[in-house]
């Protein structure tokens, strides 16, 4: 495939290339460790018929895709969620706007998260998912970025750590836009700067 100078693909639109300093990790790294995690997991649930849990809309791609790479028998489902305002937000709660259809008492759950921040908002459904009392609850995770961390949870499941800095593409947005970007890239600093300048005004 040919790409640019800063190895973004020539398919990429041209306002995202221009937005994108550089790529952090390309197609078909992601890939092959969505295929080792899938493997791993298709490994541990063999025979438990696992239901894959994840959230709107950032999964998106990556449920996809570890969906195909875990060959055994499982069901899938999604939730959407809001925040209520910026400060419930930093507690961590948040509104269940779409609930799961699926029943998951007495089921292996397999939690699947793109990327943990802060974790507040993973640790607060995933308690919310403990009293309806599954089998058992694990988490997988595509990214972490473990220096932001405000509570303990390690995804038994990881693809990779990332260094603190925002990133867009395979499900990840910045204001709706570059999910559908089929790699993970950095954001120019213009564009950093003017998230970071959203999140110190006073809510
Ligand atoms: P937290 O772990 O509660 O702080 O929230 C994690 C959520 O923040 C993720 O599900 C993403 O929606 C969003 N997020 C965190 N870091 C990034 C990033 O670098 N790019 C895009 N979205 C991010
Ligand atoms: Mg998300």
């Amino acid at each position: 495939m040919s790409t640019t100078k800063k190895g973004i693909p020539e398919t990429i639109p041209e306002t995202y290339r221009k937005a994108i300093s550089r790529v952090l990790i390309d197609e078909e790294t992601l890939q092959a460790r969505i295929r080792e995690m899938g493997a791993a997991i298709a490994r541990d649930y063999e025979n438990k018929n696992p239901v894959f849990v994840g959230v709107l809309k950032g999964v998106l791609f990556f449920m996809a895709d570890l969906l195909q790479a875990t060959p055994i028998p499982l069901s899938v489902d999604f939730m959407s969620i809001a925040s209520y305002s910026p400060s419930a937000r930093d507690q961590g709660y948040v509104r269940i706007t779409k609930d799961l259809d699926i029943c998951i008492e007495g089921r292996h759950v397999v939690f699947v998260e793109d990327i943990i921040d802060t974790g507040l908002t993973l640790g607060y459904l995933l308690k919310l998912l403990r009293t309806r009392t599954p089998a058992s609850l694990e988490v997988a995770a595509l990214f972490d970025k473990p220096s932001h961390r405000l509570i303990d949870i390690g995804p038994k499941y990881l693809g990779f750590h990332l260094p603190d800095i925002f990133v867009v593409g395979y499900g990840l947005d910045y204001r709706e836009q570059f999910r559908n970007m089929p790699f993970v890239g950095v954001l120019h600093p213009d564009a950093i700067k003017q998230k970071q300048d959203e999140r110190s005004r006073p809510s």
